[in-house]
């Protein structure tokens, strides 16, 4: 409460808000480290239980395949660990960045999500109305089923005031990763509203909320046909800008040790194309190809989960890339489609990147 309390102090709450569901960062052992498991620890040991439906964010390993990713007994135990406080406390061990496939926000309905791709998303695409929580906060909205209402939660701080005009025709879905990871970096904490933008997916506003949430602080965005609004900031994206950005997120080049889809973790219709992609081929010995889920996504999809692992792909759950010991794996040289992963892993994780469109990375990934 004393969380809750201060942040709406800060941030001008007038009161605390009831949410309808939590979800909540910091379960990686190679992100948190010792100190937050003793603040869990604490919690748990005073009978702390989640009030409302609260999930958690990917661990540093698939909990089914520990033996397969290269990890010591005591990270291991450290890792389920974690895991087992949050299920003490009631919280529902999904495991992964995208709580909104296992169910769907209500438009208008309050949360307190701490994932940043996830908060995006769930702001602009399914207009719920949540904050950027910290592991902290989210995790005191989770045991207290309120939040303070400031920000995301008032109507008034939610316009737009910077309108994006985009000239190019976007269609992979690296480019709407790197749209997202060049106006992160230009509007901070400002809220873009896109014109231009045709044709594009859920995929693809996912990618573009994931790269605008990694660069900067934006919670929300919007898209409109109309090119129009004299009363808005103006900023044009011209096919250069978006250019020099793939560019620049990749930091090595190609044969890579690892090929990882699936950040912010795949949907069903993700996995699909991938076992359509894959079904005539075959992984090469010398790279591994991650393909990486929620448990929930992976169960509905055992079909094509069963044809990219018979061409010798993993599709892994609870976990991803970037929260996952890779070093441990022997990985220099990392391929992606994802911007936020590419923009994260040099420093992150120590591993050159190489950025490409889905379709590259598996044939990268794949005998000739
Ligand atoms: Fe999810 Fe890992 Fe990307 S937590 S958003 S797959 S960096």
């Amino acid at each position: 409460m004393r969380i809750l309390v201060k942040l709406g102090d800060l941030y001008g709450a007038t009161r605390l808000i009831p949410i309808e569901s939590a979800h909540i960062s910091g379960v990686s052992y190679k992100t948190i480290g010792d100190a937050p498991t003793e603040f869990l620890e604490e919690i748990v040991k005073t009978q702390g239980k989640t009030k409302v439906r609260s999930t958690v964010n990917p661990s540093a390993f698939d909990v089914d395949r520990v033996e397969e990713m290269g990890i010591s007994k005591e990270l291991r135990q450290k890792q389920f660990k974690i895991i087992d406080l949050y299920k003490k406390m009631g919280v529902t061990p999904a495991l992964t960045c995208t709580p909104y496939y296992l169910e769907k926000p209500k438009p208008g309905s309050h949360l307190a999500w701490a994932e940043s791709s996830a908060v995006v998303y769930a702001n602009s695409v399914w207009r719920a109305w949540t904050n950027r929580e910290g592991g902290p906060s989210a995790l005191a909205s989770a045991l207290i089923g309120k939040t303070p209402n400031y920000g995301m939660h008032r109507p008034d701080e939610r316009n737009p005031n910077i309108l994006v005009k985009i000239k190019p025709g976007l269609k992979r879905e690296i480019d709407f990763g790197a749209l997202g990871i060049y106006v992160g970096k230009l509007l901070k904490e400002g809220i873009p509203i896109f014109s231009g933008l045709t044709g594009y997916t859920k995929t693809g506003l996912k990618q573009l909320g994931a790269g605008l949430a990694s660069s900067g602080m934006t919670s929300i965005f919007y898209i409109r046909e109309e090119t129009e609004r004299k009363d808005l900031e103006k900023i044009t994206i011209g096919e250069k800008d978006l250019r020099n950005t793939i560019e620049n997120l990749s930091t090595g080049s190609e044969p890579p040790d690892l090929v990882f889809l699936g950040c912010p973790h795949s949907s069903l219709s993700e996995i699909k194309w991938i076992a359509e992609e894959i079904k005539h081929k075959k992984v090469r010995n010398d790279v591994r190809l991650w393909i990486c889920t929620s448990r929930h996504v992976r169960n509905s999809a055992k079909r094509y989960v069963d044809i990219i692992e018979a061409a010798g792909g993993k599709v892994l759950c609870d976990t991803c890339a970037v929260v996952a010991w890779l070093k441990n794996l022997g990985v220099e040289t990392l391929m992606t489609n994802s911007a936020k992963t590419a923009y994260y892993a040099p420093t992150f994780n120590r591993v050159e990147t190489v950025f490409a469109p889905m379709k590259k990375c598996i044939d990268a990934a794949c005998e000739l």
